[in-house]
C-alpha cells in the first residue's frame, strides 16, 4: 500500500520506517526543510534504536518531502503524526493536526487519514465535522494510537501487544487492518472516541502505578522495608504483574506528563474532577523534588557543594530530555546555590544554563559532594565506582533509580541511598 506520514518525529519516523519494512510505499512529510534533508541525506535525527538500520535497509521504499502534495499523491493512507503539546491550560494543543487537515487536497478515490498522535478524545469527530465542511467525504478517518516507547520504539511497533482501531466506517478500518499484515498482534476495532480514549487510558494505567509504587517507596523510607523486594513480592500476583513498579524519581518524558494532564484537563472541561490522576500528577512533581531533601539532610545547606548529575534523559536509550527530572533536579539545585555537573552518555545537556556538562561521568564526579543517578545507564552500571568515589570529595551517592547495588556501593565507601530502600 501506498503511505503518507504527517510529521517526521519519533513516532512519524519509527511509524514510517516500519510500515516501510512491511513492505509498503511511504513518504514522510515534514515543515522543517533541514529535518527532511539531513533525511534525504542518510542521517536520523533523533537516537532510536535499531532506526537508521530500518530506515537504511528500506532506502528504497521511504522518501521524504515538505510537499504536501507530493505525500497525498497516491497515497491510500495518510498518517498524522505530528506534536500535540500541552498548552498553558493543560489541554492538548491540537493546532498542528488541524494545519494538516485543513491542507489536505481534495482527491477522486477513498482515501484514509490515520491519527497516531495522541489527541483529547472527541478530536476525531471534530475533525470528521471538518472534513465534511470541506466536502472532503471520500476522505476517511480513523484513530490508530501508538503505544511504543522510545528507546524500545522499533521492536514496539512491530511486535505490540495490541493494534488498535477505532473507525466511522468498517471499509476504512480494513484498509488500516491490512496495512498491519505481518504484524502478529490482537486488533482491536471499535468506535474513534473508545481508541482514543484506550491511549489516554493506557498511559494512564502506567502512571498511575507508577506514582503508586514511588508512594510505596516513600512509605517504606519511612518504616524501613525495602521498595524493590516489595515490588518483586506484589509483582508475582498475577493480577498485579511486574511491569512499572521501579520506584524513582518520577517520570518524566514527552508523553506521560502530558498526556496525565490531558486526560486530567479532558476530564475537568466535561465537569468532571479527575481524582486519582490530579494525585499521581501530584505525586510524581513532588518526587522529582525528594531528592534533593535527601542531599539536604546529609550536607545541609547546599550553597557552594557540587552536585554531579549522572545522566540526563529522562530514560535511558534515548537522548530526549523533555520533562525529564534531571531538569527539575538541576533547576532546583542550581536556585539553592549548589554548583552542577552533569554527565549523559547521549543526551546533550549543552543548552542548560549554568549547568557544567561534562565529557564523561569520572570527570563530572571531580571533587563532588554528592552524585545523583538519574538515568540509569548501562554505562553508570558498568562505571568504576572506586575510581569514581577516590575521585569525589565527599562519597555521598543518591542512586534516583535504584540501580546499583547498595552492600557494593557502600563497600567502595559511599554513603548510599537509594529511593525507598532500607538505610542500611
Ligand atoms: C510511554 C509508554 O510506555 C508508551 O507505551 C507510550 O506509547 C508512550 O509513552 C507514548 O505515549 O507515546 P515512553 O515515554 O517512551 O513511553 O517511556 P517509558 O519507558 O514508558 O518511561 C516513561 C517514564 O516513566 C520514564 O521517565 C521512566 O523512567 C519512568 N518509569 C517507568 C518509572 O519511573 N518507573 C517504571 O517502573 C517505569
Amino acid at each position: 500500500m501506498k503511505v503518507a506520514v504527517f510529521g517526521a518525529g519519533y513516532v512519524g519516523l519509527v511509524t514510517g520506517a516500519c510500515l516501510a519494512d512491511l513492505g509498503h510505499e511511504v513518504v514522510v512529510r515534514d515543515i522543517v526543510e533541514e529535518r527532511i534533508d539531513a533525511l534525504r541525506g542518510g542521517e536520523v535525527p533523533i537516537h532510536e534504536e535499531g532506526l537508521a538500520q530500518l530506515l537504511e535497509r528500506n532506502r528504497e521504499r521511504i522518501r521524504f518531502t515538505t510537499e504536501v502534495n507530493a505525500a497525498v499523491e497516491g497515497a491510500d493512507v495518510i498518517y498524522v503524526a505530528v506534536g500535540t503539546p500541552p498548552t498553558y491550560s493543560g489541554d492538548a494543543d491540537l493546532s498542528a493536526v488541524w494545519t494538516v487537515v485543513d491542507e489536505l487536497p481534495e482527491v477522486d478515490r477513498r482515501i484514509v487519514v490515520a491519527m497516531k498522535s495522541t489527541v483529547p478524545v472527541g478530536t476525531g469527530r471534530t475533525v470528521r465535522h471538518r472534513l465534511d465542511d470541506r466536502g472532503l467525504e471520500n476522505v476517511g478517518y480513523v484513530s490508530n494510537p501508538e503505544f511504543t516507547a522510545e528507546g524500545t520504539a522499533v521492536h514496539d511497533f512491530m511486535h505490540p501487544d495490541r493494534v488498535v482501531i477505532g473507525a466511522f466506517d468498517p471499509a476504512d478500518a480494513d484498509v488500516v487492518e491490512r496495512l498491519h499484515d505481518g504484524i502478529d498482534a490482537p486488533i482491536i476495532r471499535c468506535d474513534v472516541a473508545s481508541a482514543e480514549m484506550i491511549k489516554l487510558a493506557a498511559n494512564a494505567a502506567l502512571v498511575t502505578r507508577i506514582s503508586f509504587i514511588n508512594e510505596i517507596a516513600n512509605v517504606c523510607e519511612a518504616t524501613g522495608a525495602d521498595v524493590t523486594t516489595v515490588a518483586q513480592g506484589i509483582g508475582l500476583d498475577h493480577r498485579i504483574g511486574p511491569a512499572f513498579l521501579r520506584a524513582g524519581i518520577g517520570f518524566g518524558g514527552s508523553c506521560f506528563p502530558k498526556d496525565s494532564l490531558a486526560l486530567k484537563q479532558l476530564a475537568a472541561n466535561s465537569g468532571y474532577s479527575f481524582q486519582l490522576l490530579n494525585a499521581v500528577i501530584e505525586v510524581n512533581e513532588l518526587q522529582k523534588r525528594r531528592v534533593i531533601g535527601k542531599l539536604e539532610r546529609r550536607l545541609g545547606s547546599l550553597r557552594g557543594k557540587k552536585v554531579a548529575l549522572l545522566g540526563l534523559a529522562f530514560k535511558p536509550g534515548t537522548d530526549d530530555m523533555r520533562e525529564a527530572p534531571s531538569l527539575v533536579l538541576a533547576g532546583r539545585l542550581l536556585a539553592e546555590g549548589a554548583e552542577v555537573s552533569a554527565w549523559d552518555p547521549v543526551a546533550d545537556g549543552r543548552h542548560l544554563d549554568g549547568v557544567d556538562v561534562a565529557g564523561s561521568a569520572l570527570e563530572a564526579l571531580d571533587g563532588a559532594d554528592a552524585a545523583v543517578l538519574v538515568t540509569e545507564w548501562p554505562e553508570l552500571r558498568a562505571l568504576d565506582w572506586a575510581e569514581a568515589g577516590a575521585r569525589m570529595r565527599n562519597r555521598l551517592l543518591v542512586d534516583g533509580r535504584n540501580m546499583l547495588d547498595p552492600v557494593e556501593m557502600r563497600g567502595y565507601g559511599f554513603d548510599y541511598e537509594g529511593i525507598g530502600r532500607a538505610a542500611e
